[in-house]
């Protein structure tokens, strides 16, 4: 069922504890760590942004105040390049805040990713809303977000969006039953499971961190006991809505997918995040000409 409310927040979990980065991660949030000079967690901002998302919603935990600096002013470092006169130093640090305008919350425990959007209830209200977990990134020239806000205002509901993955991959995500819709590239889901084991896999069609919500979805994760990993998961939450008889139509259920085959980027492991730290580096402008030669000269030395 339609529903046209337009969708203008997005919450963004980064309250993970970042133990696949130790020991950066043990005084750095994990979502600091930057691809060449930018913080993976802007780029995340800069994607919601991009949909049209200027709330953003961050739930953190204690020691991740280094994310609220970074999207808040730093006097003292303009007051520096102010005095240098070096206006593109000033422009990329003010950048960050002039993204959207940033509030947070805080996740007492790591309870899960559902418990972490949970925490965003007060704060989104009776609305939908995007949530954009900050372990990848969907390149700019693939608006994903806002096809999937697209999809919503069609059929209501949540959205989630999809990728076919080889099936030894499967087991690292949660996993989606579909089927076809009249369009190509959007379809229901009919079932949902949180890491299948090998061979439980309802397809080979993983669930990437976007997602947009119905507000319906809090009331659900109320009511959600810990699954997988003894966590209160959001997949869990999702197939409560995309399978209940939730009774009166336009009840916030039902859940669709959209199929994204554009670039995404995996800053989760090391192995992608060192993918894309050099595939950034080698399409950059101010890099590119130096770095790619000396990529291949260091390549033939192996
Ligand atoms: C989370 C979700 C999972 C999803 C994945 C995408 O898992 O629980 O369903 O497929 O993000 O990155 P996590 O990677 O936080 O364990």
């Amino acid at each position: 069922m339609a529903d046209t409310t337009a969708v203008t927040k997005a919450v963004i979990p980064a309250a993970g504890l970042g133990t696949r980065f130790l020991p950066a991660a043990k005084a750095i949030p994990k979502e600091m760590l930057p691809v060449i000079d930018t913080p993976t967690i802007q780029l995340v901002v800069e994607e919601a942004a991009a949909a049209g998302l200027r709330d953003v919603l961050m739930v953190t935990r204690r020691g991740k105040s280094a994310i609220e600096d970074h999207f808040d002013t730093a006097s003292e470092l303009e007051d520096a390049l102010t005095a240098k006169g070096d206006d593109d130093g000033l422009a990329r640090i003010r950048e960050p805040g002039n993204l959207a305008k940033m509030h947070y919350v805080r996740q007492d425990a790591p309870k899960g990713l559902g418990h972490a959007v949970l925490c965003a209830a007060e704060h989104v209200g009776n609305e939908p809303f995007a949530v954009l977990l900050g372990d990848d990134f969907i390149d700019r020239r693939d608006p994903l977000l806002r096809r999937m806000i697209d999809v919503r205002q069609r059929y209501g509901g949540s959205i989630v969006a999809l990728m076919e993955v080889e099936p030894d991959q499967v087991s690292a995500y949660g996993c989606a039953a579909i089927k076809p819709t009249g369009e190509d590239d959007v379809v229901v889901v009919t079932d949902l499971v949180e890491k299948p084991d090998p061979g439980e896999a309802p397809s080979n069609w993983i669930v990437i961190g976007r997602y947009v919500c119905d507000p319906a979805v809090f009331g659900v994760l109320r009511e959600t006991p810990p699954g997988r990993g003894g966590e209160i998961q959001l997949t869990d939450a999702l197939l409560t809505l995309a399978t209940a008889d939730l009774g009166v139509a336009g009840d916030g259920g039902g859940v669709h997918g959209v199929l994204f085959r554009g670039r995404r980027y995996d800053t989760g492991n090391k192995l992608d995040y060192l993918r894309t730290v050099i595939q950034f580096a080698c399409e950059r402008a101010d890099l590119a000409g130096e770095f790619v030669p000396w990529l291949r000269g260091y390549l033939d030395t192996l």
